[in-house]
């Protein structure tokens, strides 16, 4: 029987690849033969630069680009670049997404200092900077019939955590589609294009940092809750993704559409 696992030669689209778990993530996919495209905005040009040397000079096959996740446009200029580069797309892993300090509220304040503009910030890179490079670059794989899509959900994808009220709700967003797009690609596509999500618990990240760790460094007392609900009494580490994700990028997962793996040392699931 063949090799389920095999991925060799897939092509892989991430969003957010320069990102703390991207970076993990791309240097893995390539290591298993993937040709892994980095897509990232302007400002990280030069560390998905610097990522790519680093897949190449390690034998793997890569290549980075510069586009907006939210501007229709930019994602098909970097679908033109990667079918002329590598001919079609095999998996996408949406993982741009991220939280701003004014779309929470903090313990001192209340829901009339939520920034508007803010949540709808949050809620528009993390939910439409899913839709829309899906929309883009879901053609190929409409075309060849076959592919993987993975969103980055998060915790609060399932029940909201105190505080990061914009970000809960552009995660339960992400959720939500996954699991609609994983039946309208199938009814009209048929099984061979799959849609799943990843739920990582909590990794130490730039965009959580401040929540969870003091100027000094030591941990907060938010931290303290989140170690203390978690059975394995730690955080997780962002290579703890790796195998899941491979298991949703390959045809390991054949029949697996509109689930969310939960990676999170039993956060989720767990009560006393
Ligand atoms: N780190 C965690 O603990 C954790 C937990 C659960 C979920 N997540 C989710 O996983 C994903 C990756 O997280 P991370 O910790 O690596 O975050 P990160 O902030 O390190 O990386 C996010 C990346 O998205 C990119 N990005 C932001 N706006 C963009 C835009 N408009 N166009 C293109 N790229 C854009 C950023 O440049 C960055 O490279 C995010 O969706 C995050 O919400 C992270």
């Amino acid at each position: 029987m063949n090799n389920l696992f095999d991925i060799k030669g897939k092509v892989l689209v991430m969003t957010g690849a320069t990102g703390v778990l991207g970076t993990s993530i791309v240097k893995y996919f390539a290591s298993q033969g993937c040709k892994v495209v980095l897509l990232g905005r302007e400002k990280s040009a030069g560390t998905a630069r610097a990522l790519v040397d680093e897949i190449k000079s390690a034998g793997g096959e890569a290549m980075s680009l510069v586009g907006d996740v939210l501007d229709k446009a930019s994602m098909e200029a970097c679908l033109d670049k990667v079918l002329a580069a590598y001919g079609t797309v095999d998996i996408l892993f949406n993982a741009a997404g991220g939280n701003m300090g004014p779309a929470n509220v903090q313990p001192d304040q209340t829901i009339e200092d939520l920034d508007i503009d803010a949540m709808k910030k949050v809620c528009e890179l993390n939910i439409f900077g899913t839709v829309i490079p899906t929309q883009v670059f879901v053609r190929p794989m409409v075309q060849q019939k076959k592919g993987a899509i993975v969103n980055f959900c998060s915790m609060s994808s399932f029940r909201p955590l105190t505080r990061v009220a914009g970000y809960g709700i552009a995660k339960a967003g992400i959720a939500s589609w996954t699991e609609w797009l994983a039946a309208e690609l199938a009814i009209k596509h048929g099984d061979g294009i799959r849609v799943n999500g990843i739920a990582p618990g909590f990794i130490l990240s730039n965009q959580n940092r401040s929540l969870l760790t003091n100027p000094d460094g030591s941990l907060t007392d938010r931290s303290h809750k989140i170690i203390g609900h978690t059975p394995f009494g730690r955080f997780l580490e962002a290579d703890e993704l790796l195998g899941a994700l491979h298991f949703l990028a390959s045809d390991a997962s054949k029949g697996v559409t509109g689930t969310i793996s939960v990676v999170d040392g039993g956060f989720n699931s767990f009560t006393i």
